[in-house]
């Protein structure tokens, strides 16, 4: 029988996080605070983050070790296994080797445990009380309420409402972990009564979850916020995934000529790509892509300009491909694909040529996610349906090429929860969303005023 599964031990987990920041071939532009449009200082962002979080984030040490506490809970769902997609391979008959790094093992179902451990764990080491914060499919705020569970913190999600409609399962899982969930715009937030009275039917966005949720967290000293993607600390937490990857690959004989990851804040994609793009820095030759939605085009449309991150501009400016704080993508399925925004160390790699960013329609995602489902059995998240259609992309192109091409991607959630969105797909209630130019470029006047980077095009 040959191999599929490449499996580490717990001893054989790394004891260490990558920091990428280390390694950046071009510096970062540094945050600017909302207000002053001055570069930040680890003291704006102290009514927000703990100490020791904003320490992470503004850090360029290359390594940074896991605390013994991170490492414990970790194991409950890692190392996460490398598959060998054989059965997938066969079904579309493709010379390509593919693989992909499971992240749906983790009692969440995706890759988002991975940060929120870690951010509950410095929390908890702060007396940090509660914990508030935005979540889009619900994959970040059932996360984040089992890990602040897991440390005694109270933890309040602010859900984006779309999703909050479509996936009341989310929100009882958050419930069961202990968390109070909240559809967002609310009335509950000064900057949820305001967009309410602007647009009684919003939809919602991360944009306007996240500024519900960082207002809720600087009225209350005992209060912080977290956010799931984005952010440089989220980037080096989820370096985990890449990090073991590369010993499983390496257990499998192989190394990746492509590396693929669905990219909404960028974070599952970073978490996997970024210890291989190091060696792309160092000279290596890897296809390193990553997929957003082509009705949610942050990195294939948005400029790199700098934004908040959220909608009533109460986050710190960033530089980042961007489609404006209130761009309101159409209500696709990938809840979590639906952020105006790209975290600033992805978006700093695709200026350098490091990353390739793609987009892909929703349909063909679904369909992807079909075949895959019937050949290796997992039903992906709809998100994570997106690196599987680029997967099955390069897959058919390396047949058509007839070349041996090495593809590893992240599968960084399962859809067990999403089965709602498959329904509307057999149905044939869902539909491909084209973006007209000039709605990106309403949304892009708001950055006119706006601070321009050094780098911006
Ligand atoms: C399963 C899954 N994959 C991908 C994403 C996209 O987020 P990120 O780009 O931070 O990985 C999400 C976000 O909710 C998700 O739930």
């Amino acid at each position: 029988m040959k191999t599929q599964k490449f499996l580490l031990t717990e001893q054989e987990m790394p004891r260490q996080w990558y920091n990428i920041m280390a390694d950046m071939p071009t510096p970062m532009e540094p945050p600017l605070h909302p207000g002053t449009g001055q570069p930040c200082g680890p003291e704006d962002l102290a009514p927000i983050f703990p100490m020791n979080l904003i320490e992470q984030e503004v850090s360029t040490q290359q390594w940074i070790d896991i605390p013994e506490e991170i490492l414990d809970k970790y194991a409950i769902w890692r190392p996460s296994p490398l598959f060998r997609a054989r059965n997938l391979e066969k079904a579309l008959d493709t010379p390509a080797r593919i693989y992909f790094k499971n992240e749906g093992v983790s009692p969440a179902g995706s890759h988002k445990p991975n940060t929120a451990l870690a951010q509950a764990y410095y929390n908890k080491v702060a007396g940090t009380k509660k914990i508030t914060t935005e979540t889009g499919a619900g994959q970040w705020g059932s996360s984040l309420a089992m890990c602040c569970s897991f440390f005694g913190i109270e933890c309040k999600v602010f859900m984006v409402k779309i999703s909050y409609n479509q996936k009341p399962y989310r929100r009882l899982m958050m419930e069961t972990w202990g968390a109070n969930c909240t559809a967002s715009p609310s009335t509950e937030t000064k900057a949820g009564r305001s967009i309410l009275e602007k647009d009684p039917d919003s939809p919602g966005s991360l944009g306007m979850a996240i500024s519900e949720a960082v207002e809720e967290a600087v009225s209350d000293e005992n209060t912080k916020y977290a956010l799931g993607s984005v952010l440089n600390h989220v980037m080096i937490h989820q370096s985990i995934i890449g990090l073991e990857a590369m010993k499983q690959m390496e257990m499998a004989g192989d190394y990746p000529d492509v590396i693929i990851g669905s990219a909404g804040g960028g974070s599952n994609f970073a978490g996997l790509a970024f210890p291989f793009a190091r060696d792309k820095i160092n000279g290596k030759n890897i296809d390193i892509i990553a997929v957003e939605p082509t009705s949610c085009p942050t990195m294939t449309r948005g400029p790199f300009a700098y934004d908040f991150g959220d909608t009533v501009q109460m986050t710190p400016l960033l530089p980042m491909h961007t489609l404006g704080h209130n761009f309101v993508p159409a209500p696709i399925h990938a809840g979590g694909l639906r952020y105006h925004g790209m975290a600033p160390l992805v978006s700093q790699l695709i200026l350098d040529g490091i990353i390739r960013p793609e987009a892909i329609h929703q349909l063909e995602t679904f369909k992807a996610g079909i075949t895959f489902a019937r050949s290796e059995g997992y039903i992906s998240a709809p998100e994570c349906n997106h690196a599987v259609a680029m997967t099955v992309r390069e897959a058919l192109k390396a047949k058509e090429e007839g070349k041996e091409k090495v593809i590893l991607f992240n599968w960084s959630g399962h859809g067990l929860v999403d089965m709602a969105s498959y329904e509307s797909y057999f149905r044939g209630n869902l539909a491909d969303h084209d973006l007209p130019q000039e709605q990106i470029d309403a949304a892009l006047k708001d950055l006119e005023t706006l601070p321009k980077p050094k780098q911006a095009k």
